[in-house]
């Protein structure tokens, strides 16, 4: 999970290329509404917002959040209400409009097809995130960290507008109820609703058994699959079996967690290949197993159009350049509780001083658990709010420890941290990058300090030389 890293500016150049550009979709709310309050200074987030079919809406979120020379640097950001499961009609707009002004301006001025990535896990603003995406039209859903069965069948029910649940996955449940939320296409949109585009559906996967689950039981068409390693950024599928830790503390992998290439295969979908393959060699490798392509973070999220501020690109850089950067795979510090890879870098959460001083706090609340709270309603608690909320929420201290507050921090990482302390402080980063981090430098032309996205694929689609190949 990154927040905003590959937002519509790198999905756009990528897709521009002639190849899949994918936007993170993730707190996309937080993003576009935080810009508004930054001005939104080249009108790019209004310019979208003019384009939502539904004007009055797009009107509520301008008149609600954009700030005209943007906000006082000491301000803090606007909240936006954390999800629920009964979100107010408020926020389910937003996340439909913020998910479409997205792709609205990754799809801008060019036809080549552009994705958007969701995370399995985060599941209530899921259908109208989808729903957002759809009326602008895209081509692709990615989807991982959990089992996506439900996606395809909602993705066709979206199409036609047809109304759609979701079943969210609730914890400590003692008497049985069914949680869902519930998406009405045509009553969101009234009169304003036409069929949509049914995008096709990718899910992201590290096991050739939950590739073959999905392609016979999921509720609707699975059209191909990402086959992600453990050495890619963001998230990572934990290893099979009991966790043991290597020296540093990182999950070890085992043979048990390879993916079967040929069973994968057999299922006849396409799929790509995932976890440091931005090389012309590695390209090759995959296609010759049969893969589609392959998909690419690290090498992109360092790149001048990925959001990550400039001067956490540039710290990046340079400790690449020096052969100093490098990566930890922690296993507690997301609270999703997968192993999560955070660079290492000073200033950023990765710093022990730098997270013992940040005060516990939630307020995005994305990766809160659902629970049953004892009245029978659904509560929500994250490892890393506070210690006494989450252990009045039911939850058990020994889950709390290490965890980091990664929405405030990823946030921080584009530029979007959240003012603190009457705006003498500011919510440190947290990077999240795959082991490729080591080698990014070599994207850097000679004399050159940032590289551009089609400086990374023109050096994957480069030729490989006749030796490499033998
Ligand atoms: C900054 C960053 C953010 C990412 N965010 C997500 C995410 O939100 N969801 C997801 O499924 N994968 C995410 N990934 C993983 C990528 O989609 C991709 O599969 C992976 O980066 C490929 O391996 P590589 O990092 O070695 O290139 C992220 C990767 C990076 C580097």
């Amino acid at each position: 999970m990154g927040i905003g890293v590959s937002n519509w500016r790198l999905a756009r150049a990528v897709s521009m290329c002639g190849h899949m550009g994918v936007v993170s979709g993730t707190s996309i709310d937080c993003v576009m509404t935080r810009r508004l309050q930054l001005g939104d200074p080249e009108g790019h987030m209004r310019r979208a917002l003019s384009n939502f079919p539904i004007a009055e809406m797009a009107q509520r979120i301008l008149d609600r959040y954009f700030i005209p020379g943007g906000k006082k640097p000491e301000a803090p950001f606007k909240p936006v209400s954390m999800q629920t499961i009964d979100a107010s009609a408020a926020l389910t707009e937003l996340t439909v409009i913020s998910n479409f002004v997205e792709v609205f301006l990754a799809k801008e001025g060019h036809s080549g097809p552009v994705g958007v990535n969701f995370m399995e896990k985060i599941q209530l603003p899921t259908i109208p995130s989808l729903f957002g995406v759809m009326m602008a039209g895209i081509d692709y859903i990615l989807m991982g960290a959990g089992i996506p069965r439900a996606i395809p069948g909602i993705l066709d029910k979206l199409a036609v507008g047809e109304a759609t649940d979701m079943k969210v996955d609730v914890e400590d449940v003692a008497a049985p109820v069914n949680y869902s939320t519930h998406f009405d296409p045509k009553a969101f949109c009234g009169k304003y609703w036409k069929p949509l585009n049914r995008p096709q559906f990718l899910a992201i996967i590290s096991s050739s058994t939950l590739a073959l689950t999905l392609a016979k039981k999921a509720s609707g068409k699975v059209d191909g699959f990402i086959i992600e390693g453990a050495c890619a950024g963001g998230h990572n599928a934990p290893p099979r079996g009991q966790l043991q830790l290597n020296e540093r503390g990182e999950p070890v992998y085992g043979p048990r967690d390879q993916v079967d290439l040929d069973k994968i295969r057999e299922i006849g979908l396409p799929f790509w290949l995932a976890g440091a393959y931005a090389e012309p060699e590695r390209l090759k490798e995959a296609q010759a197993i049969g893969a589609t392509g392959i998909q690419v973070g690290t090498a992109f999220a360092f790149c001048e159009e990925s959001a990550i501020t400039p001067e956490l690109k540039k710290a990046v850089l340079e400790k690449s350049k020096n052969a100093s950067a490098e990566v930890f795979t922690d296993p507690v510090a997301s609270p999703t509780g997968f192993p999560f890879k955070v660079a290492q870098l000073e200033g950023s959460l990765s710093d022990e001083k730098v997270y013992a001083q940040r005060e516990r706090l939630c307020d995005v609340g994305l990766l809160r658990h659902y629970y049953q709270k004892e009245d029978g309603t659904l509560g929500y608690r994250c490892p890393a709010e506070p210690i006494d909320d989450y252990v009045r929420k039911g939850g058990k201290v020994a889950d709390t420890a290490g965890r980091k507050c990664i929405c405030n921090g990823l946030l921080a990482t584009v530029g979007l941290g959240q003012v603190r302390d009457d705006g003498t402080s500011c919510e440190a980063p947290i990077i999240t990058a795959g082991d490729d981090i080591s080698n990014v430098a070599r994207f850097l032309k000679p004399g050159h300090e940032t590289y551009t996205a089609k400086d990374v694929i023109d050096y994957i689609m480069s030729p490989v030389p006749a030796t490499a190949n033998a």
